[in-house]
This record gives structure tokens, sequence and C-alpha cells, in this order.
């Protein structure tokens, strides 16, 4: 089984990371678009139209099922991904939202993204049909910090608190759980864990995601071959050399086998 990675950027690096820890049996064709991102910060059609011509070549290139790491992408596209491919497609964001409501005791969360996210109200519609209430907070400043090398950095510890202290004052009508809706939020994990309350679950939706894909293809028909290591290829549509060293943060291991894709020709 190929499986095509679609994501923004370096970001969805973090799927891939828990993607070949959990399913393992599977080789990986990623796609990061990073001469057009950030697309937390554009509009639905543009990251409709960038995401549905990603996709296509990884289809084209031997993709046997899509996962969608992009969380913005996801949100704003996924339907129209779905709609142009006879693949089977997963997204970050029905995991995400599945594995919170199974975690909130309070059936209240707080839901963390990029602005076209959390805009595009995705999460929180997914969540209520669980029965499950949502804040949202975009917060469009993590990502650029992330990138900079900064997810330890007092600065972003800052940042995060003007972000969220709002949300956590009151005891007993705060969130119990916090989503990372967005591929980069993983990196400052620990800072946020110290940022929040220590009553305050985090969930992140890469590793939710990887599960979901993991559970789908133990089913009979797929076999486990648990000792193989998956084989990756990727594709950027920007510099290779900065891809391979950004990337290296967000995989947590050396990146080899990165191909410059011209998209638009
Ligand atoms: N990959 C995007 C997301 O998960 C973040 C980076 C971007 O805005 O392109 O929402």
């Amino acid at each position: 089984m190929k499986i095509g990675v679609f994501d923004s950027g370096v970001g969805g690096l973090t799927v891939l990371r828990e993607l070949v820890k959990l399913v393992p049996q599977a080789d990986y064709l990623y796609f990061g678009d990073t001469a057009r991102l950030p697309y937390g910060s554009k509009s639905v059609e543009t990251i409709q139209k960038y995401a549905v011509s990603a996709t296509k070549y990884l289809e084209q290139q031997g993709a046997e099922m899509l996962v969608i790491a992009c969380n913005t992408a996801t949100a704003l596209a996924l339907d129209a991904i779905k709609a142009s491919t006879k693949l089977a497609v997963a997204g970050v964001i029905e995991p995400g939202a599945e594995a919170a409501a199974a975690a909130t005791k309070k059936k209240n969360v707080l839901v963390i993204g990029t602005e076209a996210t959390i805009g595009s109200h995705a999460y929180r519609t997914a969540l209520e049909k669980r029965g499950v209430r949502a804040a949202e907070k975009a917060c469009p400043l993590f990502v650029p910090l992330i990138e900079e090398g900064w997810a330890e950095h007092d600065i972003t510890q800052r940042v995060a608190h003007v972000y969220l202290d709002e949300f956590f004052q009151d005891p007993d009508r705060s969130p119990d759980l916090m989503v990372l809706g967005c591929t980069h939020y993983p990196l400052i994990k620990p800072m946020l864990r110290a940022v929040a309350p220590w009553r305050v679950e985090i969930v992140d939706s890469a590793e939710a995601t990887a599960a979901v894909v993991a559970k789908q293809l133990s089913s009979p028909g797929h076999s486990q071959l648990a000792t193989r290591s998956s084989q990756l290829r990727f594709f950027a549509t920007d510099s290779v050399e900065k891809f391979r060293r950004l990337g290296e943060r967000f995989m947590g291991r050396a990146i080899a086998n990165v191909e410059h894709v011209d998209i638009e020709a």
C-alpha cells in the first residue's frame, strides 16, 4: 500500500511521523506545497484549487490512498478533494474531533488552529455532532514562530498566554481539553502543557489520524509486516534544501529523497 500524504508544507511531517510509527506496512509519498504556503491565511477557493492539484499529483505518482495532513486543507477542501478522486481520502479533523469527544469529561473543549481552520468552524461542527461544546481560537503567530525554530522560546510562551489565558480563567466553566488543530502545534506541545492548567488534557490530531488510518488498514485484506520499515519519498514545490532542513525538525529524523515539483507546469 502506497499512501499519499498531503500538506501545505513541512508541518504535515508530524502526521507522517505518526503514520510511519503506527502503519509501517505502508510506503509513503509526501507532498509539501512549500511554494504556496501558508494555507492558513488564504481563501477557500485558493485552498481548494491548490489542494486538488497537489493530491492529483500524488495520485499520478501512484498513491493508493490519501491522507490530508493539513488541518486547513481538511477544513476547507476535503469535499473538493474527495470529489476529484476515486481514492479513499482521510482528513485530520474527524479523527481529532473523535479522539477529543472520547476524552473530554466536561464535554467542553478548546480548539486551536490557523485563521482559516478556525473560521471554517469545521472542528466545532464535528464536535457538536458528538455532543461536545467547542470554543475556538485562531493562533496565527504560532506557525511562523515554530518555523523560526522558536518552539521553546520565551516569546512563544508569552504569545501562548495572550492567546489562551482567557479560556482557562474560570475553572468551573473552562474546557478540560485542548485540541491541537494544526500540523505545527505538536512541536509546542510541551510549552502548551505548561501554559494550560494541569487539569487540561491535550489531544493531537496528528496522532488521532494515524490511529484511524492504522485501524482502517489493519482490517482483513491488508497485511501487517511489523518488522518492515516504510519507504519514504518527498515532493516539495519550493527549495528541496529548505524542505530537508526544516522538515527534519518536524519529522524528528533525517530526510532524504526530496524531489522538486513545479506544480504549475
Ligand atoms: N498545515 C497548516 C495547518 O495544519 C499550517 C500551515 C499553513 O498555514 O499552511 O493548518
